[in-house]
């Protein structure tokens, strides 16, 4: 039976993953959580390298998919030894230890190793992150590649999908603050209009796996650099217009033309997708549909349903 070990099966883009494997009755999938644990996970902090390698011997694993990471940009920028903790060395424990297995590893990876200036970006273009988050998984690319010839890194941009609380998911996380300006008295929310990003599902990103994981399965692995995006170029100005539409608020929104975040931040990675659209590996949901699958799972309070 064909095994895959999910390691940070509790985050936001690991439980998409995980129930999409899970439809796959000939598959078992092994899923790790660190400070959310359930009875369907195996504690795991990927820090510690005996826990690491006795979890992928005990498990066995055909495949790894490494979905744990910090993606906090102003975490990593406070805390550089705790991005390079999670997103570096935790990935050569992985990718050493599912190596010397013969497994393959996918490990997730991220458009903010790019500048932004000159988008659309193929995978073998330069990178040039501009910041501590976009450096440190740069280098867990890096430790990947260098670790394994049995590995690939999956590019992906900003991510929206089921979540179990509005700030897990930078699209999400706007609308605690669309609410609040359209409450009665409410004062308008100021919502960067600068930054182009390209909204990407989870249960889209969870399907492109999948079909890796398929022709990892049949023998054909991928290896090297892939990426996937959303085709829908928005601003998060744009992004808190059509959410304030799903949940029918009457939201006062003022964009904002310049940048104006702690951390500096690219302005527009467009990641090009065709590596893996010419194997035929995609799908994408519009954005105005997966937004209401996403508010209708979890309905804003006071809100009515999504429009
Ligand atoms: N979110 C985005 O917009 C975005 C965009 C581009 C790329 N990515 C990349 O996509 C991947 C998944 O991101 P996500 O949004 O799903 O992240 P997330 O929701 O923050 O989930 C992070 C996962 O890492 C686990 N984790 C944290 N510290 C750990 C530790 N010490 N040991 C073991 N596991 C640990 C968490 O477990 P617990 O929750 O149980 O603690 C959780 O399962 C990451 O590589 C990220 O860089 C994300």
């Amino acid at each position: 039976m064909f095994k895959v070990a999910v390691i940070g099966g509790s985050g936001m883009l690991g439980r998409a993953l995980v129930d999409e494997l899970t439809q796959q009755t000939s598959w078992k999938v092994v899923a790790t959580a660190f400070s959310r644990p359930s009875a369907q996970t195996v504690a795991l902090d990927i820090r510690d390298t005996g826990a690491v390698e006795r979890f992928i011997e005990q498990t066995a694993p055909d495949a790894v998919v490494i979905a744990a990471a910090e993606r906090r940009p102003d975490v990593c920028e406070r805390d550089p030894a705790l991005a390079r903790a999670l997103n570096v060395d935790a990935v050569r424990t992985i990718a050493a230890a599912a190596d010397r297995r013969g497994a393959w590893t996918l490990s997730i990876s991220t458009d903010y190793v790019f500048d932004g200036t000159h988008p659309p970006y193929r995978h073998d273009n330069a990178p040039a992150p501009l910041n501590a988050y976009g450096h440190s998984k740069l280098e867990g690319e890096r430790a990947l590649t260098e670790t394994t010839d049995r590995g690939c890194v999956l590019r992906l941009p900003l991510l929206y999908g089921p979540i179990v609380n509005w700030s897990e998911s930078a699209v999400t996380s706007l609308v605690p603050a669309i609410a609040a300006s359209a409450a009665p008295g409410g004062e308008p929310a100021t919502m960067d209009a600068w930054a182009i990003r390209y909204p990407t599902f989870t249960p889209d990103v969870a399907v492109v796996i999948r079909q890796m994981l398929e022709r990892h399965a049949r023998g054909e692995p991928i290896t090297g650099i892939v990426q996937w995006s959303g085709d829908e170029p928005m601003t998060k100005y744009e992004i808190a217009v059509r959410l304030a539409e799903a949940l029918q608020l009457d939201a006062h929104l003022m964009p904002q033309h310049t940048p104006a975040d702690a951390t500096p931040r690219p302005h527009n990675c467009h990641l090009a997708s065709s590596r893996l659209e010419e194997l035929g590996i995609g799908r994408r949901t519009p954005f105005d549909i997966a937004i209401r699958q996403v508010l209708t799972a979890f309905p804003w309070q006071g809100a009515r349903s999504p429009a």
